[in-house]
C-alpha cells in the first residue's frame, strides 16, 4: 500500500502576516509524519508525531500557544482513533501536560476508557511518566495580550472566527492501516469546563479501515452538532471520493450557520479537503512529495 498523510493547522481568516509561519509549520509536520511512514512506520505513530510537531509551534491553537480561557490558563483537548479495530482515546481539560495528543495514546492503550477529564486525566499522565509541567509554561505573551483584550473589550463567540487552528493530521500506512490525531486549545476566552469537538469521537475525527478517515477543525460547538467527522467518513463508505466527501460535508455546516474545515483520506489513499472559512493550513505527502495549500 502506498502510505499518504495530510494534515491540517486550522481553518479560519488567517491573516497575510500569519501565511508563512503556518505554511511552514503544516509542512514540518507533514514531512516528520511521513519519515515514518516511509520507514514503514505506523499511521498512528505518524499522525502522533505530526499533531505533535504542531503542538510544539506556537503558531498554532494547540498546545503552547494556545488561546486562554476566561481564566487565564491554558485548556487543552486532544484525540486520537485508530481506523483499525475503531479504538479511540480522548483527554479534555488538561493543563499540566505538554503534548496532550500523547496522553491521547495512552488513554487508547493503556486504559479500558475512551475520554479522560482533568484531575484524572492529569493523574494518569503523571503515572504514565508523562513531563507534569507548570501551567505557565504553556502561555505566551501573543494569548496573554489577545486574552487581556477580550476582557476589556468584550466577546462575542462568533469572533472565535479571528484564529482556529487547532492541529490534526490522518494517515494511511504502508499496511493499509488508517489513523488520525487531533488537538486544540479550543476557543478564546472560553468557559472553565467548556469542551468543543476534538475529544469528540465522530465529531473532532473518525477514522474506519473499511471506509476512511477524517479530522475536523473549527468552531467546535457547530462541528459537534453536524458530527462533522463520522458524516464524512459514512459518505467515503458510500463512495463518494475524498474530495467529495470533504466538500459535502463542510456543507452540512452551512445549515446550522457553522463554520469550520476538514480532511480526509480514503483507504485507497486520495486526500481531500474543503472549507469555508477565508483559508485554511493544509500539507499532504503522497510518493514523498509534499504540497502545501493555504
Ligand atoms: N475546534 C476546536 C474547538 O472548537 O474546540
Amino acid at each position: 500500500m502506498r502510505p499518504v498523510i495530510i494534515v491540517h493547522g486550522g481553518a479560519w481568516a488567517i491573516p497575510d502576516d500569519l501565511v508563512e509561519a503556518h505554511k511552514k509549520g503544516v509542512r514540518k509536520a507533514a514531512l516528520r509524519g511521513w519519515r515514518i511512514l516511509e520507514e514503514e512506520g505506523s499511521a498512528m505513530d505518524s499522525v502522533v508525531e505530526a499533531v505533535s510537531i504542531m503542538e510544539d509551534d506556537f503558531t498554532f491553537d494547540a498546545g503552547i500557544g494556545s488561546f486562554l480561557n476566561e481564566e487565564g490558563r491554558v485548556d487543552l483537548d486532544a484525540s486520537v482513533m485508530n481506523g483499525d479495530g475503531l479504538k479511540a482515546g480522548a483527554v479534555a481539560s488538561v493543563y499540566r501536560v505538554k503534548n496532550p495528543v500523547k496522553l491521547a495514546r495512552l488513554v487508547m492503550e493503556k486504559t479500558e476508557h475512551v475520554l479522560l477529564v482533568g484531575e484524572g486525566a492529569h493523574r494518569f499522565a503523571e503515572k504514565m511518566g508523562l513531563e507534569i509541567i507548570d501551567p505557565s509554561e504553556l502561555v505566551t505573551e501573543r494569548e496573554y495580550l489577545r486574552w487581556k483584550e477580550m476582557k476589556e473589550k468584550g466577546y462575542s463567540p462568533r469572533q472565535a472566527f479571528v484564529k482556529d487552528s487547532t492541529v490534526g493530521a490522518v494517515a494511511l500506512d504502508s499496511k493499509g492501516r488508517l489513523a488520525v490525531a487531533l488537538s486544540t486549545g479550543g476557543t478564546p476566552n472560553k468557559m472553565v469546563g467548556r469542551v468543543g469537538d476534538v475529544p469528540i469521537i465522530g465529531s473532532g475525527l473518525y477514522a474506519d479501515n473499511l471506509k476512511g478517515a477524517a479530522a475536523s477543525t473549527g468552531h467546535g460547538e457547530s462541528i459537534i452538532r453536524v458530527v462533522l467527522a463520522k458524516s464524512a467518513v459514512d459518505m467515503l463508505g458510500l463512495g463518494l471520493s475524498a474530495q467529495a466527501a470533504a466538500e459535502s460535508a463542510v456543507d452540512l455546516l452551512k445549515r446550522i450557520d457553522g463554520y469550520g474545515g476538514i480532511i480526509t483520506l480514503n483507504r485507497r489513499g486520495n486526500v481531500g479537503y474543503a472549507y469555508n472559512t477565508p483559508r485554511m493550513a493544509v500539507a499532504y505527502v503522497v510518493n514523498g512529495e509534499v504540497e502545501v495549500s493555504i
